[in-house]
């Protein structure tokens, strides 16, 4: 089945990535491709478009999605963090823009079958390149509880992440945890019922979450990214980054901060020794966030915050 959904504040990417007909622009999540189609449109007839996803079925659903529109496309099923390697093997060197959406895709969440939703009996995997890595059950039946707890707390900000750890230790003493509805009740159960019932989410949202970034190494392959990606922008050319979690937004901002040529010695040193060069400009100083239109009309768009540079 080929899907393509609403992309998140597909306009304020299309606009701030400014990108011209002729350009040569890469998308590092292609996902169901709608930034992708987007930006096609601009770029077409003679432009370029390398589009990367770690997940196969995202390239796969590409080949029908975009081939219809007739421009040069690239697909590569790779991880982003790899973006030096993959340039090179295209002999690109350098490009006019590059976007990243981060983490899930609908199609992800709804239709992978792979444990991502707490709503659905699905196998405990969450992985989003399935030939990579560690899934989520080897995670869970196998870490140490400071560990768990760690990953709750640090990737969740999950106030409960004690009591959710060492109810997962106790239970995968006595059966195998590796579905994600099997964990879903786990969490529930292991979350006082007062503080359960407050949640204006369901109480296992911050769980499955903080378990799919430690799956993915999401936080540490974008913080190896960046600096690499605006390397390969020409003067003028724009790098769009739209993150969902403020762990990943804070990632964006600290490294945008440093590549703007901001000091990064910690606070306590009498003088500057990291001898900062600007690299980029902001866009913006502050973070674009949706329209109200849009969240009513996609509440996955809630928590979308954009950043964008230009490299100069
Ligand atoms: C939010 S979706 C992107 C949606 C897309 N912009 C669209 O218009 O449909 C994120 C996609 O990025 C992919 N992804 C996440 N982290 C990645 C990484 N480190 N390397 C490559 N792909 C990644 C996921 O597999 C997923 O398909």
């Amino acid at each position: 089945m080929v899907y393509q959904h609403i992309p998140v504040m597909c306009n304020e990417m299309i606009t701030y990535l400014a990108c011209r007909p002729g350009g040569c622009v890469v998308d590092c999540t292609l996902g169901g491709a709608g930034h992708s189609s987007a930006i096609l449109e601009k770029i077409r007839p003679d432009g370029m478009l390398v589009a990367i996803d770690q997940d196969a079925d995202a390239i796969s659903n590409a080949e029908q999605v975009l081939k219809p529109l007739g421009a040069s496309v690239r697909l590569i099923h790779d991880n982003y963090v790899n973006l030096p390697n993959i340039l090179s093997q295209l002999n690109i060197s350098r490009v006019d823009g590059i976007i990243a959406d981060l983490g899930l895709s609908y199609n992800q969440i709804e239709n992978s079958g792979r444990g991502f939703s707490f709503l659905r009996s699905e196998p405990l995997d969450m992985r989003m390149n399935v030939h990579a890595g560690m899934t989520a059950a080897d995670i869970v039946n196998s870490a140490a509880v400071d560990d768990l707890e760690t990953i709750f707390k640090t990737f969740g900000e999950e106030r409960w992440a004690a009591r959710i750890a060492r109810r997962i230790v106790a239970e995968r003493s006595v059966r195998k945890i590796d579905n994600s509805l099997q964990l879903a009740g786990i969490v529930c159960d292991a979350i006082p019922g007062k503080s359960a019932g407050q949640r204006k989410k369901h109480p296992a949202t911050r769980v499955f979450m903080a378990l799919r970034i430690a799956v993915n190494r999401e936080l540490e392959v974008l913080e190896a990214f960046i600096a690499d990606a605006v390397g390969f922008l020409n003067p003028g050319g724009r790098i769009c980054i739209l993150s969902f979690h403020s762990l990943e937004d804070r990632i964006v901002k600290q490294q945008f901060r440093a590549l703007e040529g901001r000091c990064t010695c910690p606070r306590d040193f009498p003088e500057c020794i990291c001898n900062p060069q600007p690299v980029i400009r902001l866009i913006n100083r502050k973070v674009v966030r949706p329209t109200a239109a849009e969240i009513q009309k996609n509440p996955m768009a809630r928590s979308a915050c954009l950043r964008v540079a230009e490299k100069i």
